[in-house]
């Protein structure tokens, strides 16, 4: 049972809850149109960009049936340049784009395969991919263990620091005029067939022409939205190593190096600040975000069968992060069929990629209510399914999923 919320103070133009990447996104493009804005989390900031290791990886993340996806991905990487030049500018911060490109290798003959499947769906999607010789390979990168295969250079697939890019849209979302309501959102208010902002955990309400649901696992979670309009995310843990390159070894890789090794992925993303990121496993494993020995043990064993020397670095974080999945592997953009509510979530494995379309594609949704052409695809409607208890009006009566607040941590 809830006590009455407290009348609301002031209506703002647009209400983002959720401030992780996306939701800070959103937010400075939004405050950017001359919308008022404002943001509701505990510890903006936070959220799965805190473990992600940043690469944007478009053309080497390729997968069957992904090819829309594929599309919307290209996009955002081609924003990518302009984007951190501005970001950069706006907030005084550097968030660490190196277009550094991406090996892809093979370690056995089943990975060279499984290589040369990807090489075909990439040439024939039109992506730029060259195949080299394990020799080339290690001529590229001598790290590389000997008994390397065969790989796909991709010189497209580069690479952002999220740490820092979520530092600069903090700083950029303050300076753009955007509000921090440091709280959790604790459900969603609808009245009069639409959504009128949301009520926090101290029972204040705020009211907002627009909300975004951008609280990326958690989406699912919020109280008050209609079951039909509800995101279907899930979270998919990926446990993921931070090491360090002491200055005697640099340079230890020059590009982001990736594998499949025994059916699992694994990839090393160097920084030019010495950190080498080892990520990650993809567990289905609900809100866990334990760090177990097997994951690490895993990654470390796939990572030195990829290059022996990394057991000689120091070993300096170990992390998991909850991937917003979704049911068909792509985000969820836009208005939904509850007037007032837009959704910009279920990113799952490209979130970083997808920061820089993301933006651009829920302030233009904000201001003029439809989607642009390149998001038509993601609109959150493909997954709405009609339910009685929501026709002809929607319901503000949560689902069972939905009946928990979005009062957990993220991370
Ligand atoms: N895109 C990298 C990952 O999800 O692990």
């Amino acid at each position: 049972m809830h006590s009455p919320p407290t009348t609301p103070s002031a209506t703002t133009d647009v209400l983002v809850v959720g401030g992780g990447i996306i939701g800070l996104v959103t937010a400075w493009r939004a405050a950017q149109r001359g919308l008022s804005t404002a943001v509701v989390d505990p510890e903006p900031g936070g959220g799965a960009a805190r473990v992600a290791a940043g690469m944007l990886a478009a053309v080497t993340e390729l997968h069957y049936g992904e090819q829309t996806l594929l599309d919307l991905n290209l996009a955002s990487a081609r924003r990518y340049p302009d984007f951190a030049a501005e970001l950069t500018e706006a907030s005084g911060r550097d968030i660490g784009y190196r277009a550094c490109g991406t090996l892809a290798v093979a370690l056995d003959s089943d990975d060279r395969a499984h290589l040369r499947e990807l090489h075909a769906l990439q040439r024939g999607s039109g992506l730029e991919s060259e195949w080299l010789s394990g020799r080339e390979c290690r001529r590229l990168e001598p790290m590389l263990a000997p008994g390397v295969r065969g790989g796909l250079r991709v010189d497209g697939d580069h690479q952002v620091d999220p740490r820092r890019l979520t530092a600069a849209l903090l700083v950029a979302c303050e300076r753009a005029g955007v509000v921090f309501h440091r709280a959790w959102a604790e459900r969603l208010t609808v009245a009069g067939d639409r959504a009128r902002g949301i009520v926090m955990a101290d029972d204040t309400e705020l009211a907002a022409g627009q909300t975004v649901l951008a609280g990326g696992s958690l989406s699912g979670r919020l109280a008050g939205v209609p079951d039909d309009v509800l995101p279907p995310v899930r979270p998919v843990k990926g446990q993921v190593l931070r090491l360090t390159v002491p200055k005697a070894y640099a340079p230890f890789l020059s590009r982001t190096v990736r594998a499949v090794v025994r059916g699992s992925h694994v990839y090393l993303v160097p920084r030019e600040n010495g950190e080498l990121v080892v990520g990650a496993t993809s567990e289905e494993l609900g809100w866990d975000t334990t760090v177990t020995a097997g994951g690490v043990y895993e990654l470390l064993r796939d990572a030195h069968e990829l290059v022996p020397g990394i057991t000689e670095l120091p070993l300096t974080e170990t992390r998991a992060g909850l991937r917003p999945g979704s049911p068909d592997n792509a985000p969820m953009l836009g208005p939904t069929r509850l007037p007032g509510l837009q959704l910009a979530t279920g990113h799952y494995r490209n979130g970083v990629l997808l920061t820089p379309i993301t933006g651009d594609v829920l302030a233009h949704a904000l201001v003029t209510g439809e989607l642009s052409d390149e998001a038509r695809p993601f609109t959150p409607r493909r997954f709405a399914v009609p339910s009685p208890a929501s026709s002809p009006a929607p319901s503000p009566a949560p689902s069972p999923a939905a009946s928990a607040a979005l009062t957990e941590q993220p991370v």
